[in-house]
């Protein structure tokens, strides 16, 4: 019988583990994930031992495979409960029946010359799709199974009992198309590489030429997402960033590709983020008494896993109306703005100053040669937004804003604000979500509308 999704591809069972000893052998010699080298060397044990890092790397191997193979260990409990990290994002974007057909729509006009040329019988025709070696691959397989009987013969039976001509799986397989792990790591490997490098610490050749500086996604610290808690970023959040680049930083907008192409760049990032921070964690508490053993690398591959699961927990849902921005909410919107904290006010004046333009007394620090800006998570020098020319990286609806005041900027010194204790009337209290609309509001007139306004990119589109 043949299977309509390729998931017989060797998983190995947590079982595997029991021998550290790299047992992923591929057949050519490949390119290989480097270690973490600045945070190597910050633990001595490691640094000076060559046999542990080589044990480290195999480990780490074990559980993502390498550049050209990567894939996740799949421990048994997973697969039993249904979660197979290895078709996370397609498993996910399944289930979510408009981002599916999305999807599909997508596909439909990508491959319209392969689907017609499929229609019309015209195999030799089919022009070889870009950057979908996989999908080609698959293709050339089932071309050359063509039944006896012909394109229009039974082929196979779905597993809902549906019969399906050879002819109507070559079209579902072009419709239905979504990339492999192997397929977006080289198509990573393309787009993002030189900029975010191989194994995503945001040192690839052109990245010292950018500021901000690429992301290192080994930290697990993501700027822009909906959510709260500087939650690990959900599939919605990176999809996001691909669609829409972020504006005013070397980020591009990815969105002339396919939906279904982003969707496992997003899976591919996904994987260089966990590995980055397993062996973020492997690295901090390696000691030679210990070694590395199984229940630890375990016990860390689990938990950094389980932090990307439970991301969509932190969404920040606002269930009430949009208020109206009048006249009353955007004065109480500066007065929270303005204040100090001292004084009782939400202190955004300490960063973005009280004319909001990024001067306040907080974006400084002192540094080797005098004042510096604050240092964000990576140690790269982070100036609070200008918020008079309109620039808002991550959309600026209302519900954007909001939640960007909300929960911060993750690696920034732009903290959580949900919940901060205020002053008013001589009364303390904690800044509420219609506090938060006030804040919204007023920083929206700092920036003049004709600068908002050529500054909208797509931000306005729906997102979720
Ligand atoms: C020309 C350089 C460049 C290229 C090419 C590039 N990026 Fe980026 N990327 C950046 C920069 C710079 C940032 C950081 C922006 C910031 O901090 O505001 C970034 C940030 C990100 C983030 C983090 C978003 C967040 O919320 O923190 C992700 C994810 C990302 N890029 C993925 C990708 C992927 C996937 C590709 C390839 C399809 C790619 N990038 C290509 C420069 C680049
Ligand atoms: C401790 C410093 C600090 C404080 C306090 C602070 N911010 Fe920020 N803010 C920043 C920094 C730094 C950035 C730029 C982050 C970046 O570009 O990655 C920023 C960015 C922003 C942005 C741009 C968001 C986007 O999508 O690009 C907005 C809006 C903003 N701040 C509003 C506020 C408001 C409102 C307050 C008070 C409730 C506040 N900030 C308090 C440091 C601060």
């Amino acid at each position: 019988m043949i299977e309509r999704c390729h998931r017989s591809a060797a998983l190995l069972a947590a079982a595997a583990l029991s021998s550290l000893a790299c047992r992923f052998e591929p057949k050519v010699p490949e390119l290989r994930y480097s270690l973490n080298r600045p945070a190597v060397d910050k633990n001595p044990d490691l640094a000076g031992d060559l046999g542990a890092q080589a044990q480290l790397e195999g480990a780490l191997e074990l559980m993502f495979g390498t550049p050209a193979g990567p894939r996740y260990l799949a421990a048994a409990e997973w697969l039993e409960g249904g979660f197979d990290p290895n078709y996370w994002g397609e498993d996910h974007v399944k289930a979510d029946e408009a981002g599916w057909s999305a999807l599909v729509a997508s596909n439909r006009a990508a491959y319209r010359q392969q689907l017609a040329a499929i229609r019309a019988g015209e195999f030799d025709a089919l022009d070889r799709p870009r950057f979908a070696d996989d999908l080609w691959a698959r293709w050339q397989a089932l071309r050359a199974d063509i039944p006896a009987g012909g394109p229009d013969a039974e082929y196979l039976t779905t597993a809902d009992g549906q019969k399906v001509t050879w002819r109507e799986e070559a079209l579902f397989r072009f419709e239905n198309y979504y990339p492999t792990l192997a397929n977006s790591a080289s198509f990573y490997s393309n787009q993002c590489y030189h900029c975010h490098g191989a194994e995503g610490g945001g040192n690839g050749s052109t990245s010292s030429f950018l500021e901000p500086r690429p992301r290192d996604y080994r930290k697990g610290v993501f700027k822009f997402t909906a959510l709260k808690g500087k939650a690990r970023p959900r599939h919605e959040d990176l999809f996001r960033v691909l669609t829409e680049g972020i504006y005013t930083t070397a980020m591009p907008s990815f969105r002339r590709f396919t939906d279904a192409q982003l969707h496992g760049l997003v899976d591919y990032v996904r994987l260089l983020a966990i590995r980055g921070e397993t062996e973020g964690l492997l690295v901090s508490f390696y000691a030679p008494e210990e070694g590395l053993n199984f229940d630890n690398v375990r016990e860390n591959y689990d938990l950094v896993v389980e932090r990307w699961r439970e991301a969509s927990e932190f969404f920040i849902t606002y269930a009430g109306e949009v208020p109206e921005p009048t006249s009353e909410r955007i004065a109480h919107g500066r007065a929270l703005f303005t204040t100090a904290g001292e004084k009782g006010g939400a202190n955004c004046v300490s960063c973005h100053g009280p004319d909001g333009r990024g001067g306040g007394v907080s974006a400084w620090e002192p540094g080797k040669e005098g004042k510096e800006y604050a240092k964000d998570e990576w140690g790269n020098q982070i100036q609070p937004r200008d918020l008079t020319r309109g620039v808002f990286r991550f959309g600026r609806r209302p519900i954007d804003l909001f939640r960007r005041i909300y929960a911060g900027i993750n690696g920034t010194p732009m903290p959580e604000h949900f919940g901060m204790t205020i002053s008013e009337n001589g009364a303390q209290r904690t800044l509420n979500e219609s506090d938060l609309w006030d804040l919204v509001f007023f920083v929206r007139t700092l920036s003049t509308h004709s600068a908002v306004a050529s500054h909208d990119g797509g931000h306005e589109r729906e997102a979720k």
